[in-house]
């Protein structure tokens, strides 16, 4: 920051993350933050028209303009006059270096209004850059040049804008100065996307012509070449604009607790930020998913108490019951709570190289909470072009798609359509800890709701004492004729001898029965493994000490089986054959099938077996014979009760 003239400074921000943006509005509350999108390509004149905003509201530094006007007559592609798209581009150029999601955030200021704009360029990695900088924007400009008109990525913005909730549309129909300023040409325009903004369901939008490079329309004063126009200029628009959190102010009370204020015995508080509605002291609130109630005692923020707080302000609030709640839980209005559940229809966008992989557990990110949860195969794509559904398996880069996604527990959530930020929501991948998707829950299932969980009398320490032993999974994986099946066989053998109550499921095996309908397909193998985790968690519930061996070549999946067990019930042993052995000795004779051709998908092949990074166990048919490899492993177990 440096000093200006008077008004506030741009502020020019190279990382911006979330928290940057919350702890700004913490202070500026009271002025008000309209967060905006740039949509269009540069040859629309984006760069042009987000640099003349940023001029013509006089947010330069003086040093910037003078450098900006030295650089224009070096490099600049306008002749003498200022290149107002070197502004951007200087930054976006930077930027290209090495971040893979390429949003610019630029903030400026008017007297009445602060703004952020994400800019985001429009190379063919568009959807997810523009997923990005849109999840929180209020409004989006759409830009059309008016010698073009209505383009497919026109309507594929407005598509994205629309479904990422965005509720103000603006379309820019920049250039006007290249038709003559021609009333009919922007007519024609506005008509032409009035149809497919009908067809899209946009109830309202406001066009504007315009012209970044000559300054038509984009500040206060209207424009005298465009007479015939009567509407508002690009910065008063944005500056009246109804912002969301003044929307959300009207909606019913909810705070996601970030965490619990304790600093002393006589102080607890819960921390979050206010997505929804207001609250004073004296409310009656509820803790979701628990249910319990209480009343607010009051308001604590760094600078005092407060009588009232809203949508978009972080505040402690305190209770005046000890009730239990910590983060993840909701404070939310008494009378209108938000529902929990465990399964959901939900709009995804793809946002990694890897494709989605149904059934595959991934971290799901809900604001504060953070559960387990897989998504199914997609109900249908989204041709974003055309908006026509597409039949599809799975959602590959920058696809949009609709499918069930299922979560572990329960989380508190309201429709995306109704609250992005109670409805918006993150994947990420388990092991590599990459974002992959966006999404938006639209509803949950009902027959979540209708399915409870049954306590049962004898539980499964009961079980265990019966029989008494302690309960584990030996989880065998590595390739095809690697040894599993044989190695698990002999392993069990050896605990029945020693009166130890056990059970092998087997790939081959299980196949023929419960998994007879699945395949070798990626998504198949995962839906595989799901079940066999399943049954075997309940098999170890009824107190068993059950061996599986199956290829299991995901580590994902490996690492989901074992996610649901304790720590010391689950036992991954590799069976570390290599390849050549295996091959060699070809049991079954499906190598020499897979070599022909013959069989497709077929594990170290032509379909990945992914190594344990850290079995508890690793043993190999080369160095010991099957009896050493059982003998190895039982060692390790013991003792067993
Ligand atoms: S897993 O990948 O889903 O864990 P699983 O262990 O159930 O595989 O089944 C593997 C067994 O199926 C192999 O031992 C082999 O006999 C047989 N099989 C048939 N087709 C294939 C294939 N394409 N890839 C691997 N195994 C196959």
């Amino acid at each position: 920051m440096s000093e200006t003239t008077g008004k506030d400074p741009v502020y020019e921000v190279d990382s911006l993350i979330a928290e940057d943006i919350e702890a700004y509005l913490d202070q500026h509350q009271n002025k008000g933050l309209l967060r905006f999108i740039t949509c269009g390509s540069v040859d629309d004149g984006k760069s042009t028209l987000i640099g003349r905003l940023l001029y013509d509201s006089k947010m330069i530094f003086e040093d910037q303009l003078a450098s900006l006007e030295a650089d224009s007559k070096r490099v600049g592609t306008q002749g003498q006059e200022i290149d107002f798209a070197l502004l951007v581009d200087g930054l976006a150029a930077e930027r290209e270096q090495g971040i893979t999601i390429d949003v610019a955030y630029r903030f400026f200021s008017t007297e009445k209004r602060k703004f952020i704009v994400a800019d985001t360029p429009g190379h063919e990695q568009y959807t997810r850059n523009m997923v990005t900088g849109a999840s929180t924007a209020d409004l989006a400009v759409i830009l059309v040049d008016a010698r073009k008109g209505v383009l497919v990525q026109t309507k594929r913005h407005s598509t994205i804008a629309h479904l990422l909730g965005i509720r103000h549309l603006v379309l820019a129909v920049n250039k006007m100065d290249l038709v003559e300023y021609s009333q009919e040409v922007f007519d024609q325009i506005v008509s032409d996307y009035g149809d497919f903004a009908k067809e899209l369901g946009i109830k309202e939008f406001t066009a504007i012509p315009l012209s970044g490079f000559r300054g038509d329309n984009i500040t206060a004063a209207p424009s005298a070449n465009t007479p015939w126009y009567g509407g508002p200029s690009l910065i008063d628009h944005l500056e009246t604009v109804e912002i969301a959190n003044v929307a959300a102010q009207k909606r019913s009370f909810r705070m996601p607790v970030q965490w619990v204020n304790r600093p002393n015995l006589d102080f607890r508080g819960f921390a979050g930020l206010i997505t929804d509605g207001t609250i004073q002291p004296g409310d009656a609130v509820r803790v979701v998913p628990s249910g319990r109630t209480s009343t607010v005692k009051s308001i604590v923020t760094m600078g005092g108490e407060l009588d009232e707080a809203v949508a978009g302000q972080s505040v402690t609030i305190r209770l005046d019951d000890e009730i239990d709640c910590s983060r993840g839980d909701m404070i939310a209005a008494a009378d209108n709570p938000p529902q929990a559940s465990d399964q959901f229809e939900a709009t995804l966008v793809w946002m990694s190289e890897e494709a989605m992989k149904p059934g595959r557990a991934y971290w799901l990110k809900l604001g504060t909470q953070n559960v387990s949860a897989s998504v199914q195969v997609p109900k249908y794509e989204l041709n974003v072009n055309t908006l026509d559904h597409l039949a599809a398996k799975t959602l590959e880069l920058n696809s949009i798609g609709v499918a069930e996604v299922h979560t572990d527990k329960p989380i508190v959530f309201e429709p995306y359509a109704t609250s992005r930020a109670l409805g918006g929501f993150i994947l990420i991948d388990k092991i590599t800890n990459a974002t992959v998707a966006a999404g938006m829950l639209n509803f949950s299932l009902r027959r979540a709701d209708n399915v409870h969980w049954q306590p049962t009398t004898i539980t499964r320490e009961h079980h265990a004492a019966m029989k008494n032993q302690t309960p584990r999974l030996l989880w065998f994986t590595g390739l095809s004729g690697s040894g599993k099946s044989t190695i698990a066989n002999a392993v069990e053998a050896r605990l029945n001898l020693m009166n130890r109550h056990t059970f092998l499921l087997d790939g081959d095996n299980v196949r023929h029965g419960l998994n007879k309908d699945l395949g070798f397909t990626e998504a198949d193998r995962i839906e595989n493994i799901r079940r066999v985790g399943e049954v075997a968690r309940l098999m170890v519930d009824a107190g068993l000490i059950v061996m599986t061996a199956f290829i299991s070549p995901f580590r994902a999946e490996r690492q989901m089986v074992r996610e649901m067990f304790d720590d010391d019930e689950f036992i991954e042993i590799f069976v570390d054959t290599p390849l050549e052995v295996a091959e060699r000795r070809d049991v079954k004779g499906l190598y020499k099938k897979a070599r022909a051709g013959e069989l497709k998908n077929f594990t170290g092949i032509d379909s990945p077996y992914e190594e344990p990074h850290s079995a508890e166990i690793r043993v190999n048919t080369v160095e010991m014979s099957v009896e050493e490899a059982a003998e190895h492993i039982i060692a390790q177990i013991l003792p067993l009760k």
